[in-house]
């Protein structure tokens, strides 16, 4: 296997071909996730929530990202990681944002960045792209703007959907290589899908988008909680985690472990 990258999801796009994205903050995961053949792994600034214990994904920083990046970048030999730019390092100007995009990739170093915003973003998008960085957008719900959006809320239902669908179209033509649409009604998203070139990426944004990503907590079920209506739990880790755990614990309690077995001779 070759290291998978942005012409290969232009390829499947072209051919038809669905692929699955997912999250990754650490080697392990990034290990697992690309032994899997999972072709595109994202550093998410969700490691704000899903990592660092925020709420939101607004307080992370260019510095935490930096080594959950690299963390990645070392246990994925074959994915394309793409490095997600945090609240903060892009928008006061184009330069900002080539500065952090510089950062990711000599720093990751990651293949390529991830920003939000589509109209609005637009320039930075360009920016990106003449720097010789490859740019994924993200546009619909886009957390870095909660505040604004008025929390977790579907974007580009009715008269909206032209709001979605022009920033969509406005992150195509500044030059991104895909586009994420999160939490938009699925005929929006598969109109959108249609219309533009590049790939679509969904995240609640139904089944017609030309790949998938979830944050890999929620696909796993390590997260605990309710999980948002677009989360499909693959596996049950946070009941397998804490039961290994109490296990382990009871076991040193009563004498069980260790035995012979885990101990050395003199
Ligand atoms: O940070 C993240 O995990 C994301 C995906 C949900 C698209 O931006
Ligand atoms: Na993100």
């Amino acid at each position: 296997r070759r290291r998978t990258r942005v012409h290969h999801l232009q390829a499947w796009k072209d051919a038809g071909e669905k692929w699955a994205m997912l999250t990754s903050y650490d080697q392990m995961s990034a290990e697992i996730f690309d032994a899997a053949g999972i072709p595109v792994l994202l550093v998410g600034d969700s490691a704000g929530n899903n990592v660092l214990g925020h709420e939101t994904t607004l307080p992370v920083t260019l510095d935490e990202m930096v080594p959950m990046v690299r963390a990645v970048v070392r246990g994925a030999p074959h994915a394309l990681v793409v490095a997600d730019l945090p609240f903060g390092s892009y928008e006061v100007c184009d330069e900002d944002a080539v500065r952090a995009g510089v950062r990711m990739m000599k720093e990751g170093p990651a293949h390529a960045v991830k920003l939000e915003g589509g109209r609005r973003s637009a320039s930075r998008i360009r920016a990106l792209v003449d720097a010789g960085i490859p740019v994924m957008g993200h546009v619909g719900f886009t957390p870095q703007s909660e505040h604004i959006l008025g929390g977790y809320r579907v974007q580009g239902r009715g008269l909206a959907a032209e709001d979605v669908i022009a920033d969509a179209v406005a992150v195509a033509e500044a030059g991104a290589f895909a586009v994420v649409l999160e939490m938009v009604p699925a005929e929006v998203a598969q109109g959108i899908t249609k219309q533009l070139d590049i790939p679509t990426v969904g995240i609640g944004a139904g089944p017609d988008c030309d790949a998938q990503v979830l944050v890999w907590q929620d696909m796993a079920g390590l997260r605990g909680g309710r999980a948002p209506r677009f989360v499909k739990r693959y596996a049950d880790l946070r009941g397998d985690l804490e039961r290994a755990a109490r296990a382990y614990a009871a076991e040193v309690r009563d004498g069980a472990f260790p035995t012979a077995a885990q101990s050395f001779e003199s």
